[in-house]
């Protein structure tokens, strides 16, 4: 009997032996470091001359592995792996299916310091974003292995005397997914394994930052027991393989998580039909965010400022669901405003290795240019109140960074920058406030902070985002707890860790028998 789904616990790291724990995990990713990793097409592992370097973002010298890189034909060949396995994968018991999801679960558990401090190698994660990355793996892992078994029978409809009818939910075929490097293991582990425990076979492309997590875990789901073909491993650019797949006509859906522009893209080019394709490809797209947490005049101060700044700097801001902008009633504009630069002092940017740091670097060169050239930005629009500075000698690091007095039209209250940087802006009364939170074209997360209930309840009715919160911060879904996604520009609707999500994997087939 399946034990009911409860998350997986974060681990309490001013406990000793938990930092001695950790610390043991990262000894062994030093033992693996700079290793050569494969493709893996129908169960063979594939090495091409040309490789994906993955490096440390906090230590730009330090080779974390190399991965191969897929072109053209492997993509295909890989595409015609999946389509053959699909033949057989349909037809796997749900439950076995499930199996291999519950089995990997307790891989990755037993396993998951190492993991954790592989992404804070990886993708600069501090210890316990790392860690919460690798709980949400487990429970994308649990949760979505229950929910195939919970329809596996399919879902009630009404029959008459002497007829049969069933509604059951059926897999719909081969699926691309394209993962992004900020979740690099729960985003990517997440989206993978809903739509394999679905019955579908999959072609993973991995973010090109992150893609050693990806290997590891396709070496996970193998010792779990997947066959050959459900899980194929295709790292490469997106403008050679991505969109090679996407186009493909054998593709039957794309799980994409990364920014608005890319899902975007995507979306446009899936929706072109190609000779042989014989159906309207589906698209499920976790796009970006400009998320806004509102304070109230009728508020914990304390708790919105400690809000604001967790939200706005945990993994300096890399998370579609981080706080970029603060909308703050004027009666307690300057209260927030400055405990929030007060309680961010603290927040060092530094090697996340070391505990004491409380976030890391920013992923790469590019992000960090970008991010330098908002808070260029920022500087002409705002005024800067703490923070600003880069330095990318040794790695890509950017201190947490507040602007000030910003107009609600500003572009750092608009555009994505996805990095350490929040925005305050004043709104003359709480109906101003949700207005100006409505302002922008994503609707992904948003908190309020109010102790006026009906304050709260205008909020659920008329501030549009995907996830919405009440006095805490806007970061932190828990799987089967607060299922994740947003509205408008920040995706196509989907729940990411939500009842419906590998639904969307799916398709219901009717069937009506007359006796
Ligand atoms: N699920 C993450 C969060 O809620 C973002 O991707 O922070």
């Amino acid at each position: 009997m399946v034990q009911p789904y409860k998350h997986e616990p974060f681990t309490d790291f001013s406990v000793e032996s938990n930092q001695a724990d950790y610390l043991k995990g990262l000894e062994t990713v030093k033992s693996y470091l700079g290793q050569d990793y494969d493709l893996l097409i129908d169960g063979e592992r594939i090495s091409t001359d040309e490789k994906i370097v993955s490096i440390n973002p906090a230590n730009k010298e330090e080779v974390i592995g190399r991965v191969s890189k897929a072109n053209q034909a492997l993509a295909e060949k890989a595409m015609q792996s999946a389509v053959r396995a699909f033949q057989s994968w349909r037809k796997v018991k749900p439950e076995t299916r499930a199996d291999v999801l519950f089995k990997a679960a307790a891989i990755i558990r037993r396993r998951k310091h190492e993991f954790s401090a592989l992404m804070t190698k990886e993708a600069g994660k501090p210890w316990n974003e790392a860690d919460a990355d690798t709980a949400e793996a487990i429970d994308f892992l649990e949760y979505y292995a229950r929910q195939m078994l919970a329809i596996k029978d399919g879902v009630p409809v009404n029959s008459r005397p002497n007829e049969y009818n069933r509604y059951d939910y059926i897999p719909l075929g081969v699926g691309v997914i394209i993962s992004p490097w900020n979740f690099p293991f729960a985003i990517m582990a997440g989206t993978t394994v809903a739509a394999i425990v679905a019955g579908n076979t999959v072609l993973l492309k991995p973010a090109s930052t992150t893609p050693i997590i990806a290997a590891k875990f396709v070496e996970v789901l193998e010792e779990a027991g997947l066959p050959k073909g459900v899980l194929n491993f295709v790292p490469g650019s997106g403008a050679e393989v991505g969109d090679y797949l996407v186009d493909h006509k054998d593709t039957r859906f794309i799980s994409f998580t990364g920014s608005r522009d890319v899902g975007l893209r995507i979306n446009e080019r899936a929706s072109k039909l190609n000779d042989g394709q014989i159906w309207i490809k589906r698209v499920i797209a976790e796009m970006g965010g400009k998320d806004t947490i509102v304070v109230d005049k009728e508020a914990d101060l304390e708790l919105a400022a400690q809000s604001i700044v967790a939200s706005a700097f945990g993994f300096s801001g890399q998370k579609c669901s981080a706080c970029s902008r603060a909308v703050i009633v004027e009666d307690v504009y300057d209260q927030v405003l400055a405990r929030a630069v007060e309680i961010a002092k603290d927040k060092q940017a530094g090697n996340p290795e070391d505990r004491s740091n409380f976030t890391g670097p920013v992923i790469d060169q590019s992000a960090f240019n970008k991010i330098m050239s908002y808070i260029e930005i920022g500087k002409e629009e705002g005024k800067l109140m703490l923070g600003g500075e880069g330095d990318d000698s040794k790695g890509y690091f950017i201190q947490p960074t507040i602007f000030a007095d910003l107009d609600p039209q500003a572009r750092i209250m608009h555009e994505e920058i996805f990095g350490p940087v929040v925005g305050f802006t004043k709104a003359k009364d709480f109906n101003h406030a949700i207005e100006i939170a409505n302002n922008t074209e994503y609707g992904l997360t948003g908190a309020v902070l109010t102790n006026n209930r009906e304050h709260i309840q205008q909020a659920r009715e008329d501030f549009h985002v995907g996830n919405l919160y009440f006095n805490r911060g806007c970061t932190g879904a828990i799987v089967g707890y607060q299922p994740f996604g947003g509205f408008n520009m920040s995706g196509t609707d989907s729940k990411a860790g939500g009842p419906d999500y590998i639904m969307l994997h799916m398709q219901a087939k009717t069937t009506s028998e007359m006796y």
